[in-house]
């Protein structure tokens, strides 16, 4: 075998009028990324230099979407056709260029590099000019067809909308995948002409002109019709989403995560998932999630970018971003962990509790109806319910800071910026404006005022009875007569 380079083109200027959409076709997601991240991967494994997208429609913002350091952008405007697509992309090839040129399309998102691999393989053991990647379809739809002659050697490939009906009842379909020598690419693209249905200089033509050539010609069969799904229209979307989804599913239960219902787990293909952890229902776990061993996710949860220390438990209701759980810590039900949140390990976080940019020591607690917004706070400290980091003047974000084995009591408002020592006894309802020293107490309570008897006094003002009883018949009466 010969370790001829190879170079790629990747169709991606078109806009996909099918999608019925202002963005561009390629820019749609799938698995949680613009698909034409994917088709750009998949080529990407076989170190393709360059690989050059050709871009037409929100150009730039599929040249966003493209991360890939070898990745070369050809525009092509006005798109006049898949060829003519080809063409601009040789511009971006360097002039001493030799070698194989993969091409593909950018709307083919499920194509596997394993496949690409094989087809390259094959394509130089066959000492072949061009290779395209074929498959069989027992409804073949408006693919383009692979014409063979006689002898079974591909003539030419034919577009549904120019082929006979003798033509279109072949079931061999062409796939938009091909491997050409640099210098037939070249050469025969400056033959195409646009002389179809759709006035468009159509790459699959040089199909024929290779023939035309007596250029040694391949159609590799693929197995796997599945891979080159083109994504034309928002339903095709959907159900490649649901496969992707299925097959991620799949994975993680044969390498032991449990799925009370997989129909229910919405989950990234980067996402990391230790054995032995438990997904609910209703769970979406998206970006580059990790989850240590034995986490329990209850359900109902949205997690991005969340790092879940081993056998955490996420009770019912968790929406974390960007943020760091560590072990053994028990999150929700209800609860809303913002991006920059890191707990230590062992924390408690309780039903309406918000945290921001908030890191929280070892075995520290919040357990109920708080927000800790840009805090610090050390170990093994409990932020008591309806506790409040003041952290916003209406123009800056300022800091709160609260040291070890701290008792918050509930009802507190720390005005931030300040700072809470370790060792502090906050009394319920403080208000705390300065630096309270370690070990302290700390309390701002208002002088509490008794008036005996009032309560008979109110009630006796709205004519009702000392125990307010006239109030609750008359309550009572209505409620019956409604
Ligand atoms: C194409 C093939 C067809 C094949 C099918 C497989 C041609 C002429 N036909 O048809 O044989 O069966 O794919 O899915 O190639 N694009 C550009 N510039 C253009 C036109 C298209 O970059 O001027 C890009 C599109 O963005 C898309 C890809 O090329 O990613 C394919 O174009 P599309 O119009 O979808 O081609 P099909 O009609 O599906
Ligand atoms: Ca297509």
């Amino acid at each position: 075998m010969t370790t001829n380079s190879v170079a790629a083109i990747i169709l991606a200027a078109g806009k996909g009028t099918r999608m019925r959409s202002k963005r561009a076709k390629v820019l749609h997601e799938l698995g949680g990324e613009p698909m034409i991240a994917r088709a750009v991967r998949a080529v990407a494994a076989l170190e393709p230099n360059p690989i050059v997208v050709v871009v037409g429609h929100q150009a730039r913002e599929v040249e966003a979407a493209v991360k890939f350091p070898n990745a070369r952008f050809a525009l092509q405007e006005p798109q006049r056709g898949t060829g003519d697509g080809a063409r601009c992309a040789l511009e971006q090839l360097p002039a001493n260029f030799t070698g194989d040129v993969l091409i593909t399309y950018g709307d083919m998102p499920a194509i596997k590099s394993s496949t690409l691999r094989a087809f390259l393989d094959a394509h130089r053991k066959r000492g072949a000019r061009l290779s395209f990647i074929s498959i069989i379809l027992e409804e073949p739809a408006a693919y383009g067809r692979v014409i063979r002659d006689t002898a079974g050697k591909v003539e030419k490939i034919v577009e549904f909308r120019d082929a006979s009906p003798a033509e279109r009842a072949f079931k061999e379909i062409n796939t938009g995948c091909y491997i050409v020598d640099f210098e037939l690419l070249r050469s025969a693209l400056a033959e195409l002409k646009p002389s179809n249905a759709q006035d468009e200089y159509y790459l699959t033509d040089i199909v024929a002109i290779a023939r035309t050539r007596r250029e040694t010609i391949e159609a590799w069969v693929a197995d796997d019709p599945a891979e080159f799904a083109g994504i034309n229209s928002r339903e095709e979307l959907a159900n490649m989403e649901a496969e992707i989804r299925a097959a991620v599913n799949q994975k993680l239960m044969a390498a032991g995560v449990t799925m009370v219902d997989p129909a229910s787990a919405y989950i990234s293909e980067q996402a990391e998932i230790a054995p032995d952890c438990v997904i609910g229902p209703n769970v979406q776990i998206l970006g580059a999630c990790k989850l240590g061993e034995g986490v329990r996710i209850d359900g109902t949860a949205w997690l991005s970018n969340v790092t879940v220390g081993p056998r955490c438990h996420l009770k019912l209701g968790v929406r974390a971003e960007d943020c760091s759980i560590g072990e053994e810590s028990e999150i929700g039900p209800f609860a809303h962990l913002r991006a920059g949140t890191e707990l230590a390990g062992h924390n408690r976080i309780g039903n309406f509790v918000e945290t921001k940019k908030a890191r929280l020591g070892r075995g520290t607690k919040a357990s109920h109806l708080s927000y800790l917004g840009d805090a610090t706070i050390g170990d093994d400290t409990n932020i008591g319910c309806g506790v409040i980091t003041v952290n916003y003047d209406g123009y800056d974000k300022h800091h709160t800071t609260i040291g070890d084995r701290c008792m918050v009591g509930c009802d507190t408002q720390l005005v931030a910026p300040v700072k809470v020592g370790s060792d502090v006894y906050v009394a319920s309802g403080t208000t705390i404006i300065r630096e309270v020293p370690d070990g302290a107490l700390v309390m701002s309570h208002h002088p509490q005022r008794e008036k005996p008897g009032w309560m008979a006094t109110w009630r006796k003002r709205h004519n009702d009875s000392p125990d307010g009883s006239l109030k609750r018949n008359k309550d009572h009466q209505k409620r019956v007569a409604e």
